[in-house]
């Protein structure tokens, strides 16, 4: 995630970032989750502006004032992780900068409520009051979810809902966290290369990721030093 994001810069080519993820996630001896991933043809998911998530690598430019949502899964010694994060390719818009500020802190108040004895709808509600006080849109057909062994596992982890409801929090689960809110509307679609998610305003978009695990001393990040 580091080397992909000290790339982004104008003049990249999504293939490009692409590329380099995949190298370095074989030379590590591990298996980008992604690739073939029910039929998913890339490596790892590059989402620009209003492409939510699910944005498959091409030899599409990133320019000046773009945003790029960079979405990596890796499998090792039987497990996955899966990250996101949304990087400005050179300055972007006062608006831009806000979305992307607002939804990493989002995660951030989610991953606080990854605690045992908290319900999974302590983190979505903890998401979605984040985006509710800056008026974004919180996409609602995409969730986090639960990883390990396979890469989607139980729980559903919405970035919406109810305080105090939901499954309950215990030692030893792994869940993904990913608020993706957008600028505009909640809604999306799919395009038409039946992958791409966009946002059905065409509005842009951000996605924020962590696998966390929840333990007796509170949330650890997994994909993390
Ligand atoms: N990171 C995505 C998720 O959390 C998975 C992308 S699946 C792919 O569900 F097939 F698009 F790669
Ligand atoms: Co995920």
């Amino acid at each position: 995630m580091k080397a992909v994001g000290a790339m982004v810069a104008p003049g990249r080519t999504t293939n490009e970032l692409n590329d380099v993820a995949h190298q370095m996630i074989v030379d590590a001896g591990a298996v980008p989750s992604f690739l073939d991933y029910r039929g998913y043809p890339k490596s790892i998911c590059l989402s620009v502006n209003e492409e939510v998530v699910h944005g498959i690598p091409s030899d599409r430019v990133l320019v000046e004032g773009d945003v790029v949502g960079v979405d990596i899964g890796v499998y090792f010694q039987g497990f996955h992780i899966d990250a996101a994060w949304t990087f400005p390719v050179g300055a972007v818009s006062k608006d831009v900068a806000m979305l992307l500020r607002v939804t990493e802190e989002a995660l951030v108040a989610g991953i606080a409520q990854a605690v045992v004895g908290k319900k999974v709808g302590d983190i979505s509600a903890a998401v979605e009051a984040v985006a509710n006080r800056h008026r974004l849109g919180v996409v609602r057909e995409l969730i986090g979810h639960g990883v390990g062994a396979s890469l989607h596992e139980e729980p559903a982890v919405p970035n919406y809902g109810t305080k105090g409801k939901g499954p309950a929090l215990k030692a030893g689960m792994t869940i993904c966290i990913e608020p993706m809110f957008n600028l505009g509307t909640y809604k999306v679609k799919t395009m038409p290369d039946d992958w791409t998610i966009v946002a059905s305003d065409r509005k842009p978009s951000a996605h924020f990721e962590h696998t966390v695990a929840i333990t007796e001393s509170g949330p650890v990040i997994l994909n993390a030093e």
